[in-house]
């Protein structure tokens, strides 16, 4: 799922942070991000603050890194408004969508349950059941129980939860022969609509900088995919920007 452009580049944009107060420790790059702020009220409240907040497509770096997978357990963090999670259900994966804010999983369960419905229809043995367990939880504590084919974090930034604790626990939930997709916002290429947020560096990272937190170019990982792609989007007013998503893709060995 998506960012209304930030996130995917042809629909309207919505911005994600919200301008809520910052709390918590300093990470280098100056930024304080994370702390005991209540991610899930500031996120509710995002989330409430429009009808849609993302653009209900998958992301595209999900469907062009995943798209080629064997289909097994997905673990989706920060899911949103579950654009993503549907779609890896589509492909035959059974999914555990995990995010904060129960706003926004709502309007996840509704659009599951829209999308099985059409489904459905096309099916010869009647209704089809979901494949997905969506998961209200606050990764910034939150630990999985289980071991996935696929853990998928797409654009997992948040002034309120440094990136480093979620996407280690992101990594430590890949079965061996699993892959970890991490996607996120280039540091140097963010929208230039992005609003406050978007100037808290802390919130983001680099390939090099993910790479490295999350030791993926050392024993126990084969690093698949570390880059930045290019792509256009437009803006909330129409305006056309080009941006960078940060990609990282891993297989943990077995
Ligand atoms: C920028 S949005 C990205 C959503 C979705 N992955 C996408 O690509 O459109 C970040 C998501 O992370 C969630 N989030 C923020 N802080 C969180 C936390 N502490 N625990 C779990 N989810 C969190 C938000 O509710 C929001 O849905």
């Amino acid at each position: 799922m998506s960012e209304n452009a930030a996130h995917q580049h042809d629909t309207q944009h919505h911005p994600h942070d919200g301008g809520a107060g910052l709390s918590g420790g300093t990470l280098a790059g100056g930024a304080a991000i994370g702390g005991p702020a209540d991610a899930a009220a500031t996120w509710d409240e995002r989330y409430r603050s429009k009808p849609q907040m993302w653009s209900g497509k998958p992301n595209p770096q999900l469907v062009r890194e995943a798209g080629g997978l064997r289909p097994g357990k997905a673990l989706d963090l920060g899911c949103g408004e579950g654009a993503d999670a549907i779609w890896l259900a589509q492909q035959g994966w059974t999914v555990t969508a995990v995010d904060v804010s129960a706003v926004a999983l709502d309007r996840a369960r509704s659009h599951e349950k829209a999308a099985l419905a059409r489904e459905s229809v096309h099916a010869a043995d009647g209704a089809i059941a979901s494949r997905i367990t969506w998961q209200q939880a606050d990764l910034e504590q939150w630990q999985p129980g289980a071991s996935f084919d696929l853990v998928t974090a797409q654009f997992l930034h948040s002034q309120e939860l440094a990136w480093q604790g979620p996407l280690r626990t992101a990594a430590s939930a890949v079965k061996p022969g699993g892959t970890l997709l991490v996607v996120g916002h280039h540091p140097d290429r963010l929208p230039p609509w992005g609003g406050a947020g978007h100037h808290h560096r802390g919130m983001f990272y680099t390939g090099d900088e993910l790479v490295q937190e999350l030791g993926l170019a050392g024993p126990g990982w084969q690093l698949e995919v570390q880059t930045s792609r290019e792509r256009p989007v437009t803006g909330p007013e129409g305006q056309q920007a080009t941006i960078a998503d940060v990609v990282v893709r891993a297989t943990r060995l077995p």
